[in-house]
């Protein structure tokens, strides 16, 4: 069975989009474990309820945690398929990153190559949007390579948001597209439809 792990810091409702695709079928697939840099949030709580594995990762050694050197470990051993990092908000060490290559994707919630780097998460990213006037807003699953926000994108969907008259208006309409192209994306890669060719990402039908 293909193994999946998401990673997470908060609340949890893109871990909650790719947990409900698997329970209804539509992704034939298991989640392997849950991992965040927060003990408690929403979606630890959502993965603990379902009897998901939980860690806690830290790189400075805190009570009860794990590293990332464990966690390559424990994913080597039980052949994890594909790391999903969805709304994880620490940057991961690249040494791990290099490990994964081209099995860890990222939901972002706007348009890459624009409104993305550090910093830029969550409610930052919807508020630069909003203040930059854009008309387009969306989300972009993309691959994770080294640099924040700037590995290859493999899907990406547009909403109009000329009527948007707050930043929480445009992370609404966002939203609801997050949680329409991520359990997509994943479901090529347990398909394995995911194909990279001459630097551009392939969804084959
Ligand atoms: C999502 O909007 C995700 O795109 C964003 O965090 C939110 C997590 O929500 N991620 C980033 O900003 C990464 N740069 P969720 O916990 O409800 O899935």
């Amino acid at each position: 069975m293909f193994r999946i792990v998401v990673f997470v810091s908060g609340r949890g409702s893109n871990l909650k989009s790719v947990y409900n695709s698997i329970v209804n079928g539509k992704i034939k697939a298991h989640i392997f474990a849950v991992v965040s840099n927060k003990k408690d949030c929403g979606a630890i709580d959502f993965a603990k309820r379902k009897n998901i594995n939980t860690y806690f990762v830290s790189s400075l050694n805190k009570v009860g945690s794990v590293s990332y050197s464990e966690l390559v470990n424990i994913f080597e051993s039980n052949r994890v398929n594909l790391i999903v990092l969805a709304g994880f908000l620490k940057k991961i060490p690249d040494y791990f990153v290099q490990r994964f290559e081209f099995k860890i994707i990222n939901i972002h919630p706007a348009l890459l190559p624009f409104f993305g780097g550090k910093g830029m998460y969550g409610k930052n990213v919807h508020r630069a949007v909003f203040n930059s006037g854009t008309k387009v807003s969306g989300a972009t699953v993309h691959f994770v390579d080294t640099i924040f926000d700037h590995g290859l994108i493999i899907a990406q969907q547009c909403t109009d948001i000329s009527n948007a008259k707050t930043p929480e208006a445009i992370a609404e309409k966002v939203l609801k597209i997050e949680h329409k192209i991520l359990p997509v994306v994943v479901k090529k890669f347990v398909e394995r439809k995911v194909k990279v060719e001459s630097n551009r990402v392939f969804l084959l039908e």
